[in-house]
């Protein structure tokens, strides 16, 4: 594929290699190995002397067609595929950081996130300090000499909160460290974090990339150099491989991407303006109003607001269960980026896991509630939520 070619071709030609049978769709290898045709080959292939594929733990052809769609959509020159989100942080974090390094992360990622780097890495003897995401100048003031990571989420799951990927870029590229974004909210068809000079895209590709909610799945984007040197040993050592069989429902689901994300940031800019009109309703967090306080820079580096909308309600926790529990068509599900739409109590679901203080200083508050907004019908969906908050 040429670099010319627009994203909305990219995502449903990009990184096709047919097979001798000449399919018209991209077919799904459902195999652990490859077969070779002489012990010289095997061998030539186990030591990557020769290219081809070996074992599915690291080379597989539907994990590559994934994979390049994905480089291809994010402008990115390699890509690595992992069986979640997590471990698409895991494996990026395993691949490049060793003990005695410091990493910044902002305050406002999704908790599992959190508890990697707080908790697991920090066992291993990787400390992180953890910052604003909107307040660049925290990110600078946090630099030690072994600061090698900068980890931010943009727009941040739940609160919807936008960090300007060009300012840390410049942050870590003064600093000598990398910035790796988060682009799971967003995807390439609203944000490309490379272009905006960030070193390292992460997905979890559960999310937008699959669209309808049916399997897990994750990628960490980048140069080859950071990719091929660091990342790819590290997934062919430990192995937290995406399996062919969510590569190829992830190929597919990027095929309506563009097409999703735009309809799905329509309709949750909608909500979110009825939302913001609710009496019952403190607060709503969406990149698209203009009461957002990052609204400027989502419009600048954002070709849309995103599909999930966060609102507080007031009454604290039990008056968020009660519009929760009200829903009849919304599903109550951890799970965003379905076409599906779902609702979650972000304080006692997501981030349950965080002490009080990490909860309160990442904003999360009882009477906080998320929606992924899907394809469902505005009007539907406005009923539905409007039963609780009467
Ligand atoms: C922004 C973000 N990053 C990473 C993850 C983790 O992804 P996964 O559940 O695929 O491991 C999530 C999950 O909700 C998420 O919302």
């Amino acid at each position: 594929m040429s670099k010319d070619h627009q994203l909305a071709t990219l995502g449903v030609r990009a990184g096709q290699a047919r097979s001798e049978f000449n399919e018209h769709s991209e077919a799904l290898y459902l195999t652990s190995s490859f077969v070779f045709e002489s012990a010289r080959q095997a061998a030539g292939r186990f030591t990557g002397g020769e290219d081809g594929f070996v074992y599915s733990r690291f080379t597989n052809p539907t994990v590559s067609m994934m994979q390049d769609r994905l480089a291809a959509l994010e402008g990115a020159e390699a890509c690595i595929a992992t069986s979640s989100g997590m471990s698409s942080i895991l494996a990026m974090s395993m691949a490049l950081l060793k003990s005695g390094d410091h990493v910044i992360c902002s305050n406002s990622v999704f908790g599992s996130t959190v508890q990697l780097y707080g908790g697991i890495l920090a066992r291993f003897g990787v400390e992180t300090t953890f910052v604003s995401p909107t307040d660049t100048a925290q990110w600078q003031r946090a630099l030690r000499p072994s600061t090698k990571l900068l980890f931010v989420e943009t727009p941040s799951n739940p609160l919807m909160q936008v960090s300007d990927i060009a300012a840390l870029a410049a942050v870590a590229k003064a600093a000598g460290a990398l910035l790796a974004v988060d682009n799971a909210f967003c995807t390439p068809a609203l944000q490309r974090p490379l272009s905006l000079g960030a070193d390292l895209v992460i997905h979890s590709a559960t999310k937008y990339l699959d669209g309808q909610g049916r399997v897990l799945g994750g990628a960490v984007l980048g140069s080859k150099a950071l990719l091929m040197e660091h990342v790819f040993p590290f997934m062919r050592t430990a192995g937290p491989s995406l399996s062919p069989f969510n590569a190829w429902v992830i190929l597919k689901g990027m095929e309506t991407l563009e097409l999703r994300m735009l309809a799905q940031s329509e309709r949750a800019l909608a909500l979110a303006r009825w939302l913001e009109s609710r009496p019952q309703v403190a607060r709503v967090f969406h990149p698209g109003l203009p009461s957002h306080p990052q609204h400027e820079l989502a419009a600048r580096q954002q070709r849309a607001g995103g599909a999930v909308v966060s609102f507080e309600v007031k009454g604290g926790r039990e008056a968020a269960w009660r519009v929760i529990d009200a829903t009849q068509l919304i599903s109550i599900t951890g799970n965003l980026g379905d076409v599906k739409s779902t609702i979650t109590h972000p304080a006692s679901t997501t981030h349950g896991r965080l002490t009080p203080e990490a909860r309160a200083a990442a904003g999360i508050t009882e009477g906080l509630i998320r929606v992924s907004v899907g394809l469902e019908s505005e009007a539907d969906l406005q009923r539905d939520l409007s039963r609780g908050l009467e």
